[in-house]
C-alpha cells in the first residue's frame, strides 16, 4: 500500500497531474470519475494568495469528493511561501505540494519553480519552514535538473526527504528541456532505488497508454505514476490503465455517447462554476480533445466554440451524438 503520511493511496496510484488553466475543478471532477487516485490544483502563486487576490484564491476551492487532493503552491520567497502554506491548510486540502518544476520564464526567471534546483539551500530552506508550518503531509514536484550539466536530483531527493517531505513526484525533463524530447526515466529509477529513500517516488513524463504504463511501472520500478497532458480531453486513461494492470486487456475507447456525456458534465460544471461567459468561453478550449480522432468532426468543433450559451452548446453536442449514432466511432 502506497501511503503519503496517513493517505493511503492503493497497491499502485495514478496521479492526475497539476496543470496551469487546466487543473481545475471541472476538469477535475471528470478525472476523478475517470479514476484518478490523487489529484492536485494547478499550481497557486503564493503572492498572489497573500494579496489575497481573487483569481488564486478562488482556486483554492476544493471539494469533498475529490478527496485526497493536494494544493500545490509557487513562490520565490520564503515567507510568503509560508504564509500561502498557511492560507492552503486552512482550505483543508489532504497535502499541499510545492512546485520546484515549472520552466516558464515568468516563473522560473522570478526565483520560483524550478529556479530553486540552482539553489538547493534556499530550496531545503523554504521547503523545511512550509514542513514546520502546516500540519497536512507536504509533497514535492520536480524535475531532473537544470539543465543537462546540473541533473541534481539525487541530491535534492534525498535532502528533502531528510526534512520532511512525504512524497516526491519526478517530471523526466530538465528546465532547459521545457517539454521538449522524450522524458527520461532512468535518473528517476535510480532515486527509487537509492537504499537511502524510503519515500513513494511517483514518475512523470509523457506516460499515454496502458502499455506505456505498465512498461514503465515495471521497468523504472516507481510507486505510483502521474499524467497530465494525456487526461486532457482523455479521462478515462485512468481506469484504461488499471483495467490493463489487472487483466491485460485493453478496455475499448469511449464512444460518442460517453464522450458526449463527460463534455456535458465538464461544461455544466464550468459554467457553475465560473458563471456563464467564462464558463462557456473556458470549455471551448476542451471540445478538440474530447473528440480528437473523430472523423468529420471539424464543422461540430466550429460551431462549438462559437455559440454563447450553455443551451446552445448542449443542444450542438446532442446533434454530434446523433450524427454519429449509426458509426461506431472509436477514434
Ligand atoms: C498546460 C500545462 C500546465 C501545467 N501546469 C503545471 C502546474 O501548474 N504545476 C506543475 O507542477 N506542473 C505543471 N505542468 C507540468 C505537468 O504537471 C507535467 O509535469 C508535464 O505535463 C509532464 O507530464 P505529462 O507528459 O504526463 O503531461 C503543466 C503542464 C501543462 C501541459
Amino acid at each position: 500500500m502506497v501511503k503519503i503520511g496517513q493517505i493511503e493511496l492503493g497497491e499502485f496510484p495514478l496521479l492526475l497531474a497539476p496543470m496551469e488553466d487546466v487543473s481545475d475543478p471541472p476538469f477535475r471532477a471528470v478525472c476523478k470519475e475517470g479514476g484518478a487516485d490523487l489529484m492536485y490544483t494547478e499550481f497557486i502563486s503564493s503572492e498572489g494568495l497573500i494579496r489575497d487576490a481573487a483569481k488564486s484564491r478562488q482556486k483554492l476551492d476544493i471539494f469533498e469528493y475529490e478527496r485526497p487532493i493536494g494544493i500545490q503552491l509557487f513562490g520565490g520567497d520564503i515567507g510568503n511561501m509560508v504564509g500561502s502554506a498557511e492560507i492552503a491548510t486552512a482550505a483543508n486540502p489532504d497535502l499541499i505540494d510545492i512546485n520546484y518544476g515549472c520552466p516558464v520564464k515568468a516563473v522560473a526567471c522570478r526565483g520560483a519553480g524550478a529556479a530553486l534546483l540552482q539553489d538547493i539551500p534556499k530550496m531545503v530552506q523554504m521547503t523545511a519552514e512550509i514542513v514546520k508550518c502546516t500540519h497536512l503531509p507536504v509533497t514535492v514536484k520536480t524535475r531532473l535538473g537544470w539543465d543537462d550539466k546540473t541533473k541534481n536530483i539525487v541530491e535534492v531527493a534525498e535532502r528533502l526527504q531528510d526534512i520532511g517531505i512525504k512524497a516526491l513526484t519526478i517530471h523526466g525533463r530538465t528546465r532547459v528541456q521545457m517539454y521538449k524530447g522524450e522524458a527520461d526515466w532512468t535518473l528517476i529509477a535510480e532515486i527509487k532505488n537509492n537504499p537511502r529513500m524510503h519515500i513513494p517516488i511517483f514518475g512523470n513524463g509523457d506516460v499515454d497508454t496502458p502499455q506505456k504504463a505498465l512498461e514503465y511501472r515495471n521497468r523504472f520500478g516507481v510507486d505510483g505514476i502521474m499524467i497530465g497532458r494525456a487526461a486532457i480531453g482523455y479521462p478515462w486513461i485512468f481506469n484504461e490503465i488499471k483495467h490493463f494492470f489487472k487483466t491485460g486487456e485493453t478496455l475499448s475507447a469511449p464512444g460518442m455517447a460517453e464522450r458526449v456525456r463527460a463534455t456535458k458534465k465538464h461544461l455544466e460544471f464550468s459554467v457553475r462554476w465560473k458563471g456563464d461567459r467564462l464558463g462557456i468561453f473556458e470549455m471551448r478550449r476542451h471540445y478538440s480533445n474530447y473528440f480528437k480522432g473523430v472523423p468529420d468532426f471539424k464543422p461540430f468543433r466550429t460551431r462549438l466554440v462559437e455559440v454563447e450559451t450553455e443551451a446552445e452548446v448542449m443542444a450542438i453536442l446532442d446533434e454530434v451524438i446523433e450524427a454519429y449514432s449509426t458509426s461506431l466511432v472509436t477514434a
